[in-house]
């Protein structure tokens, strides 16, 4: 089988890495990531979000399946050049990646398909609407309509407490978007669940918690993701209850996406967030998050390439996953995310990171005259896999350590110190004594 991915980052890593144990993998990447370049037989190097730039660098040559992986990916319509050029596509159409590019059309397909789990939002176009949603509802989040890597947030109490700050914000997303979107402000713990989908049934995949804070304790700005955990079929802080919850909503927006005839094949990615009233879904992405990927694909055990097949050829099946625990935590520039610090050399002990047993995912980084170096975005993603997340930990942390130069990252992801702490937290908002 010969497969292509499109994409660069360390979630492409770990997908190329799966894939590449049982099939011929070729990528297009839009700037060389050194090991996706080895994983692969040939490579090419373009603007991967733009379908016409990516329709031209494989011209004339002839793939089995193809994998769009980004989100600007996606909402450029890589995936329907890939099925144009004559290949199965197991990444959503971009139609249908519309889950995730436009939160209004989401907000809107829940809504009309009767599917629960919305906090109370109204997408306003004018700064009077705006202050009359922010009065009716009171702690708010508001945000764009389109993807901003997930920096685009500003809440109540963490990034504004005045409402003249928030109206400020609201005004700006108006002048340059058109509209804006705001929402109740939940209050909870956030996990992140994904499935398989091909376009009628869903695979669930291990849920994941990912942390967007910069710092240690989730304070500080919010990045990409600085790091996950996973541990088997629940979080420490998730009832069997929550992951029913969670998956009839994934369920129910295949169904209604299907119904629409706009059906979804690919990976659904639902952020959701456990409150004291249920669960409720902040928002979807329309590919496998990033650095989740990396905790959920190394507990596959089944053909990553087979999976992608089945997706595309609409016989989705259950693929199984291992009950094993992983973190991930991701290596930053110094300076991330404000300041971050560009074209700095980081060296890799590969000897040492052989003998902690841990795996590191190239990210952001480039290669010149021998040395690795950094682009200002996150620079590794180091895993570690273990029968509990006490070891997977540590692991992730011996791995880190194999890495030297101006890069940080959160000692805190995966400790028992702050996943209790979240699990005290979830108690007190389900109003149960611990
Ligand atoms: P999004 O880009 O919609 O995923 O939002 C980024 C982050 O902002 C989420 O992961 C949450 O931490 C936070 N957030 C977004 N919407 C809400 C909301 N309605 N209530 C509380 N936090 C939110
Ligand atoms: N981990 C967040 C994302 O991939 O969007």
């Amino acid at each position: 089988m010969k497969v292509l991915i499109v994409g660069n980052g360390a979630r492409e890593h770990a997908i190329a890495e799966k894939l590449a144990q049982d099939c011929e993998l070729y990528a297009v990447m839009s700037k060389k990531n050194p090991a996706i370049a080895q994983l692969s037989k040939e490579y090419w190097i373009s603007d991967i979000e733009n379908a016409e730039a990516v329709g031209k660098a494989i011209a004339g040559r002839e793939f089995d399946l193809g994998f769009a992986s980004p989100d600007a990916t996606l909402a450029a319509g890589v995936s329907d050049i890939l099925a144009k050029c004559g290949m199965l596509v197991a990444s959503p159409s971009k139609e249908a990646a519309r889950i995730e590019w436009d939160k209004s059309f989401m907000r809107s397909l829940l809504e009309r398909h009767k599917i629960r789990g919305s906090p109370k939002h109204e997408v306003v176009t004018t700064v009077g609407d705006a202050r009359r949603v922010v009065k009716d509802l009171g702690m708010v989040a508001i945000k764009p309509l389109g993807l901003t890597g997930g920096k685009g947030v500003k809440i109540s109490g963490d990034h504004f407490s005045e409402i003249d700050e928030g109206m400020e914000y609201a005004k700006s997303l108006i002048d340059k978007d058109g509209s804006v979107l705001i929402e109740e402000k939940l209050v909870g713990e956030e996990f992140t669940f994904q499935c398989f989908s091909d376009g009628s049934r869903i695979a669930t995949m291990p849920p994941v918690q990912d942390h967007k804070r910069a710092f240690e304790n989730d304070l500080g700005p919010n990045t990409g993701g600085m790091g996950s955990y996973s541990s088997g079929a629940r979080l420490p802080f998730t009832k069997e209850q929550d992951m029913d919850e969670a998956k009839k909503i994934l369920q129910g927006v295949i169904h209604a996406m299907k119904k629409d005839g706009n059906p979804f094949r690919g990976v659904l990615y639902g952020q959701f967030m456990v409150t004291a009233h249920g669960v409720k879904i902040i928002e979807f992405n329309a590919r496998f998050g990033d650095p989740e990927a990396m905790n959920v694909i190394s507990l596959l055990e089944d053909s990553l390439t087979n999976v992608f097949l089945s997706i595309a050829e609409g016989q989705l099946s259950n693929p199984s996953f291992s009950d094993d625990c992983t973190v991930v935590k991701y290596m930053v520039p110094q300076g991330y995310p404000d300041k971050p610090l560009k074209d700095a050399a980081v060296s890799i002990d590969a000897s040492g990171i052989e003998s902690s047993g841990a795996k590191v995912y190239y990210a952001s980084v480039y290669e010149e005259k021998g040395k690795i170096l950094t682009t200002g975005s996150r620079a590794f993603g180091v895993l570690g896999r273990a029968g509990n997340l006490q070891d997977a930990e540590r692991i992730a942390e011996k791995g880190c350590s194999c890495i030297s130069g101006p890069v940080w990252h959160r000692p805190d992801i995966g400790t028992m110190g702050l996943i209790s702490r979240k699990v005290e937290r979830m108690r007190s908002i389900r109003g149960e004594s611990s």
